[in-house]
């Protein structure tokens, strides 16, 4: 901890990725670990484009049921670290996979998000992406242009939200250090940005692929060692 503290004061530019393990102590299940999303689900059923088109009513009916519960929560200890440490940085970028919103609402500026955010939705008759953070009563919901909306999120398969990997690459090149919080690190591109970076320091209670690879690997919860860091 007191090395990746010394890493982190030397600093002068910092990216951060993270993954659903920073929002678990927010009450937000993660996907593969106790208790994820995918050990319950197939996300083949939930999460491809296919999916969606097979059966929109019960692809929709799982992402409101995620949203509702998202609507509960609130930014824990972790998101409130990386905020003060955005403020403390000359540069400082934070990349999410996560789509809950919870680096927003903790006061993160200058975010990347990977795979979208679950508060927008986009019609794919017109295009049209708007934040709808309403309680959507009839599934599947509909634009005024009378099309079918769709989560604004990334499904397994399709590209990332366009030129959100170029950000996310030059930040992560340019970046001192890179902090990996809360990720299982096993989906891609996201993941490949890891190495990347000059030097690492990975947050998680469980191993990853890149824990032998990375400068510090510090295990535990990003809620208690983020704020320590700091
Ligand atoms: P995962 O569920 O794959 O991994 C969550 C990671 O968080 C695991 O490595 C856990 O050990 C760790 N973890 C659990 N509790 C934690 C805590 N309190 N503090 C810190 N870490 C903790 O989630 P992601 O890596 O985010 O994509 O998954 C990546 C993508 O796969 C998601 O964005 C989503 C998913 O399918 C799409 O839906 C496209």
């Amino acid at each position: 901890m007191q090395a990746a503290a010394n890493l982190l004061k030397s600093a002068a530019n910092v990216a951060v990725l993270t993954g659903a393990g920073v929002s678990a102590e927010s009450g937000i299940p993660t996907f593969r670990s106790n208790g994820g999303y995918w050990q319950k689900h197939r996300f083949e059923d939930l999460a491809t484009p296919q999916a969606f088109a097979r059966d929109p009513k019960f692809v929709w009916t799982w992402y409101e049921e995620r949203r509702r519960a998202i609507a509960e929560a609130k930014p824990n200890a972790g998101h409130l670290a990386l905020t003060e440490l955005e403020k403390a940085m000359p540069v400082f970028t934070l990349i999410t996979q996560n789509v809950d919103g919870l680096h927003d609402l903790a006061g993160s500026k200058n975010i990347i998000k990977l795979h979208g955010d679950i508060w927008t939705v986009r019609c794919m008759n017109c295009g049209e992406e708007r934040v709808d953070r309403s309680r959507l009563e009839d599934l599947p919901p509909r634009c005024h242009c009378g099309g079918m909306l769709r989560p604004g999120v990334v499904w397994f398969g399709e590209m990332l939200p366009h030129g959100a990997l170029e950000r996310a690459t030059a930040a992560v090149r340019a970046a001192d250090i890179l902090i990996v919080a809360g990720t299982s690190a096993k989906v891609y591109p996201a993941a490949g940005l890891i190495p990347l970076a000059a030097k690492v320091i990975e947050i998680n209670p469980e191993e990853t692929p890149f824990s032998d690879e990375v400068t510090i690997s510090l295990r535990g919860k990003s809620a208690e060692i983020l704020p320590q860091l700091l």
